[in-house]
């Protein structure tokens, strides 16, 4: 079976691209780069001993992507590739708008014309905005809260439409929660270009001293230490979870709408002091005022994914700390030094 991940150069695509081929799946990765490097595909290759079919081009381009699908017989995508940073999407709406969205019509419209109809898409609970309860089920209310977000929730009904209007077309929409950790070789992880946004790339930047001091955004939450809740899945588990899906795709009909989460909540503080006992480095912090647009406690309800996908997240707190902290130490800068 050929898989075509867009996006495979990137953090999630990277390491599920290693899967696939660990799984014997032909893969074909085709990135712009845009937020990635090739190395991690280089990386990848050494590790499993595998040629990957890697294709530079943009998803915004019909012609970059008619030679993949002209030249080659894709039997499923697996579509990671767009852009993820929230904070950039409010001052640059109409750039997430294009690379996600339309990005994603020129996608389907192409694979319609090879005859491909399988498609596994990157959706995230950010769809879910600020949940009334938790933990958050797939039927609960969507609604998003900034362009990134509402951008996933455009592709996921856009997804949904394009069932209704030819049922040959199956759909995984899967929502991660919040994807940490790195390959146990240490060899492939995630690369944030300058301060990251995200937690746990930052906690390691600090543990590895490119970082004075993490900033807590808010101790007042209503949760059990104050600081925000979030469901931090391993990295490795998300990638498995595509497998799973991917087996699914061709007995499926219609649209599956999937968490993928651990099901567990850990604060800020619990992350940190996760990571000390890890990685035996003290992670400095301070408290600052609440990050504008963020909720306090996100996590999924995972018994759907193990009811229909036969998954679930087995790699713990630890795993994910140990994990990031070997990439980070092995890795400092990243791909950059290198490539
Ligand atoms: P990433 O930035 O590491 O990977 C995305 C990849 O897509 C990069 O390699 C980038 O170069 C490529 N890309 C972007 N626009 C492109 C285009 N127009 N044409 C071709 N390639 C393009 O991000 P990631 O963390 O691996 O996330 C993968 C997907 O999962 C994204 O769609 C993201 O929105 C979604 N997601 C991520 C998270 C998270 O916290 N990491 C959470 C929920 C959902
Ligand atoms: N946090 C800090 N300091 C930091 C960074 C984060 O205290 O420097 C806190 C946040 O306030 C939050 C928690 O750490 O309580 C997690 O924050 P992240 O930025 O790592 O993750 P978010 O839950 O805010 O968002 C992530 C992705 C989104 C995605 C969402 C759900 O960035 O794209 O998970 O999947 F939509």
């Amino acid at each position: 079976m050929t898989v075509l991940v867009t996006g495979g150069a990137g953090y999630i695509g990277s390491h599920t691209t290693l899967l696939l081929l660990e799984s014997g799946y032909e893969v074909i990765v085709f990135d712009s780069f845009c937020n990635a490097s090739p190395e991690s595909i280089r990386r990848v290759e050494k590790l499993t001993g595998k040629n990957v079919n890697l294709i530079e081009g943009d998803i915004r381009k019909r012609d970059d992507l008619k030679k993949v699908f002209s030249v080659h017989k894709v039997d499923a995508v697996i579509h990671f590739a767009g852009l993820k940073a929230v904070g950039e999407s409010v001052e640059q709406p109409l750039r997430y708008y294009e690379n996600n969205v339309c990005g994603t019509v020129q996608l389907c419209e192409v694979m319609a014309e090879h005859g491909c109809k399988s498609i596994v898409f990157s959706s995230s609970a950010t769809v879910y905005g600020d949940p009334h309860t938790t933990p958050i089920k797939e039927d609960f209310p969507l609604y998003a809260t900034n362009p990134y977000g509402r951008s996933k929730l455009m592709v996921e009904e856009m997804l949904r439409d394009v069932y209704v209007s030819d049922s040959e077309w199956k759909v995984v929409l899967l929502r991660y929660f919040n994807p940490v950790g790195a390959h146990e070789s240490g060899q492939i992880g995630e690369d944030p270009s300058g301060i990251p946004n995200n937690l746990m790339p930052f906690i390691a930047q600090t543990a590895v001293g490119k970082r004075e001091k993490l900033s807590i955004f808010g101790d007042d939450y209503d949760t059990h230490d104050g600081t925000g809740v979030r469901d931090y899945i391993h990295v490795v588990d998300l990638a498995e979870g595509h497998l799973k899906a991917l087996e699914k795709i061709a007995s499926l009909n219609g649209v599956l709408t999937v968490n993928l989460g651990t099901g567990q909540g850990y604060s800020v503080l619990d992350m940190v002091s996760a990571f000390e006992k890890a990685s035996g480095k003290k992670v400095p912090y301070e408290i600052a005022p609440r990050r504008s647009g963020d909720i306090a406690k996100c996590y999924a309800d995972p018994g759907y994914a193990r009811e229909v996908l036969g998954w679930e997240a087995k790699k713990s707190i630890n795993e994910m700390c140990e994990d990031t902290w070997r990439w980070q130490r092995k890795n400092p800068n990243g791909y950059t030094e290198i490539s």
